[in-house]
């Protein structure tokens, strides 16, 4: 049932809040102390763990990048992600102390399901963080922590990707809890911070709905796209260049913007647009003038530019042609809004185009072939 809304696209996207709020409950109490009563790994096995491993394909795997950066710097440990497909055939090195995190919405994808078989295999511990109760990737997991996102019925993933994130960064403010790696009162700080989450996200869907519908009708000609980001933002772009290409079949490539005069920038010509995922300017954040940098240098070679900036951000404002304003929060926590206009970009780029939305051609929503 798509309750009212025009595709069961639209309406996941539209539960993204929810979807993040659903992840949230239960998990810790009044005081800010993680309970992953549901976990069955003693606290003991996680205090052993000297490294993850993220295994999962597509969407699930940008989810597990962006969580990369959270974990590491929460936990000092470090995480590796590996896409499922590529993972057992390199005998990557496995020890009882790593941690394998295999991140499926299905439960069901085969390449996901033959890495963690191969990680068991080799004496390590798996957790699988899934949306689906009972499906294959949880039941052959040591243990399992569920995304509380709803059954996701549209082929191209939205809501299952905001509640990976916060499912994983629940698991990196556990192991942080455990580690005893960060202070209680910065890990009650965080969990404030994420349960602000769910109303930014919402704020994203009734401000910027209009002019992200607008920039798509002014793009519905482009024969290809560019998405840039750094740090959590390089994973987000990935994520929106995957949205674009499975439903509005538009070439798209997602690279760090670090790296666009290491190559990329030969792509860009007059009219090509250019979406860019700026970090906010708060904190005197280095990282937000070298994005801008990247803006200014593809407009220069005539692209038409598009940023997902912080509400107020005077450069993105002079030097972008379009922007799609998103809240003020945590850096870490900014890709759970920042996604939300690309997932929206890419709904109505399709529908611009008349294509079926819930059913891209070619793709399936589990795929349960190597
Ligand atoms: C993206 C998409 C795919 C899946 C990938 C993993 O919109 O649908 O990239 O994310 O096939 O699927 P799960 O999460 O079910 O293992």
């Amino acid at each position: 049932d798509k309750g009212g809304w025009d595709s069961f696209m639209d309406k996941e996207i539209h539960e993204d809040p929810s979807a993040v709020r659903n992840t949230l409950i239960g998990r810790f109490d009044e005081d800010g102390e993680i309970k992953l009563d549901e976990v069955h790994i003693d606290a003991e096995a996680f205090r052993q763990i000297d490294k993850i491993i993220v295994v999962a394909c597509g969407t699930a795997s940008y989810a597990g990048m962006v969580a990369k950066y959270a974990i590491e710097h929460w936990v000092r440990i470090p995480v590796e992600i590996e896409l499922a497909h590529e993972f057992r055939y390199r005998d990557p090195i496995l020890t009882p102390r790593t941690l394998v995190v295999a991140i499926s919405q299905s439960g069901e994808t085969m390449d996901t399901l033959m890495a963690l078989r191969h990680a068991r295999e080799q004496g390590s511990r798996v957790l699988a963080i899934c949306n689906t109760q009972g499906s294959t990737i949880p039941r052959e997991s040591d243990a399992v922590l569920y995304t509380h996102a709803g059954p996701e019925i549209a082929v191209a993933s939205t809501k299952a990707f905001v509640a990976q994130i916060v499912a994983a960064y629940l698991l990196g403010l556990y192991l942080a809890q455990v580690k005893c790696t960060l202070y209680r009162d910065e890990i009650h700080q965080i969990l404030d911070q994420l349960k602000q989450m769910p109303e930014k996200i919402q704020w994203v869907l009734d401000h910027e709905a209009e002019s992200i519908n607008d920039a798509a009708s002014k793009m519905i000609n482009a024969k290809s796209f560019l998405f840039l980001g750094r740090h959590v933002g390089y994973p987000v772009a990935m994520e929106g260049a995957l949205k674009l290409k499975e439903i509005a079949y538009t070439f798209t490539e997602g690279f760090a913007a670090g790296e666009l005069k290491h190559g990329p920038i030969a792509l860009v010509e007059e009219g090509e647009p250019v979406v860019v995922i700026v970090p906010s300017s708060r904190g005197r954040n280095v990282l937000h003038n070298k994005v801008i940098s990247a803006i200014e240098e593809v407009k220069a070679r005539g692209a038409f530019t598009i940023a997902v900036a912080e509400v107020g951000d005077p450069d993105a404002e002079k030097y972008a042609d379009i922007v799609f304003w998103r809240p003020e929060c945590p850096t870490l926590l900014s890709p759970l809004v920042d996604v939300v206009p690309l997932q929206l970009l890419a709904l109505d780029m399709a529908e611009l185009k008349g294509y079926d939305v819930d059913k891209p051609r070619n793709l399936a929503k589990s795929v349960t072939v190597e």
